[in-house]
């Protein structure tokens, strides 16, 4: 089968990382006999200076014409003070394709639990997924401004917003260890009064799974002192943003950790939980599993292609087990070395899935 896939590498470190995706997904590509059709765009500060705007038109058409989108990363300082940022884009695009639903799984194995800087025995084997509202919230609500004398941004969530995202969460929980958390600030914030009220009647539909209801912050001890306890998290976008990357901690960085954002129209997108690394930009250290997990994602969410989803995810973990670590992980590997190592262990999967098949 052929799929045409929008990319876009961006800025900082997003072109590196983007390039070890591709090799995988060409390697995939070759390995399992599937035509992958690539079509770059410009897009964060990358597109400001090419156009000046952070998402062109032809880049928008692009993303809505494609079977999935994979997305590096955006920003730097170099557009810190533009009239519209590189983060602005990646808003608009998600609010104009409607990418309500951001997945990001966290997980570690056995086997690597050694580099997280938390307690081995308090991280392996935790396994859990946020589920992030991404086109509501704070990030969106009017009115918004800023002046020198006052600022207003505004959290407001409708109950049908409220209601998709947890769908998503139960309909997740459903296929995994059936229970949901859901974080909220219901003892201030009207939005989480709406949120948490909302939550207790999907619940009803779904007597199978457990429902928890926890308070942001408590949330936020509870993710670093006992991450075996969650399976799916849900929360609103804010939350979701910082709750996100605290748990990366888990895990050891930032630099392994995907996501995927799913909507009711178009297209999906994947990308990186991360931003763009500015101050790691340009060197080859940047770890590239973020970007080839994402890469992973997309093969089983968007295309449905699950064994081969599966064979990147391996390759990924024979590679950290075998010592391949980049920078952030302790390691001295390079990108390019790293995802070399990757891209040899998916050679060897297929290898196997041909002899086991044959
Ligand atoms: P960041 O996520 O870019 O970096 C935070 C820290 O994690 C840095 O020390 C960085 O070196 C490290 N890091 C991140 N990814 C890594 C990787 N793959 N390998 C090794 N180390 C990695 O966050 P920041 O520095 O706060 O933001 C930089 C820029 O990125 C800003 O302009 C921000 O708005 C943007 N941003 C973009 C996205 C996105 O594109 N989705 C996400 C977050 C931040
Ligand atoms: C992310 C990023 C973005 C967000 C920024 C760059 C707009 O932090 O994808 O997590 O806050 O959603
Ligand atoms: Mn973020």
């Amino acid at each position: 089968m052929s799929y045409l896939i929008t990319v876009l590498p961006g800025d900082g470190i997003g072109p590196e990382i983007m390039s070890s995706g591709i090799a995988v997904l060409k390697t995939v590509g070759q390995y399992f006999q599937h035509d992958f059709k690539l079509e770059e765009h410009a897009f964060g500060g990358a597109a400001i200076d090419l156009t000046g705007k952070p998402l062109p038109e032809k880049t928008l058409t692009a993303c809505k014409h494609a079977d999935a989108i994979l997305l590096a990363a955006i920003g730097g300082p170099k557009w810190d003070l533009a009239p519209s940022r590189p983060e602005d884009g990646l808003l608009a695009l998600r609010k104009e394709l409607g990418l309500f639903a951001n997945i990001r799984p966290i997980s570690i194995s056995e086997h690597i639990a050694h580099l997280s800087p938390l307690k081995k025995e308090v991280v392996a084997g935790s396994d859990f997924v946020v589920v992030r509202e991404l086109t509501g919230g704070l990030y969106f609500g009017e009115p918004k401004y800023w002046n020198e004398k006052k600022a207003i941004d505004t959290l407001s969530y409708s109950s049908l917003e409220i209601e998709r995202i947890l769908i998503q969460a139960f309909e997740l929980a459903k296929k995994r260890r059936k229970k949901v958390t859901s974080v909220d600030k219901a003892n201030v914030l009207a939005s989480s009064k709406l949120w948490r009220k909302t939550a207790d009647r999907i619940a009803k539909n779904y007597p199978e799974i457990t429902l928890e209801h926890l308070y942001v912050d408590a949330a936020a001890m509870h993710i670093i002192k006992e991450p075996q306890h969650f399976d799916v998290i849900v929360t609103e976008n804010l939350f979701g943003d910082i709750l996100s990357d605290e748990a990366s901690v888990i895990v050891g960085s930032l630099g392994v950790l995907p996501s995927a954002s799913h909507g009711e129209a178009f297209v999906s997108l994947y990308e990186p939980i991360h931003g763009s690394a500015p101050n790691i930009a340009g060197e080859n250290v940047a770890n590239p599993i973020s970007m080839i997990l994402s890469v992973s994602m997309m093969l089983e969410q968007s295309f449905h292609l699950t064994k081969e989803s599966a064979v990147i995810k391996q390759a990924v973990e024979n590679t950290l087990t075998e010592g391949f670590l980049t920078k952030d992980l302790g390691g001295d590997t390079t990108t390019t070395a790293f995802t070399n190592q990757v891209i040899h262990f998916i050679r060897e999967g297929a290898k196997k899935d041909a002899a086991d098949t044959f």
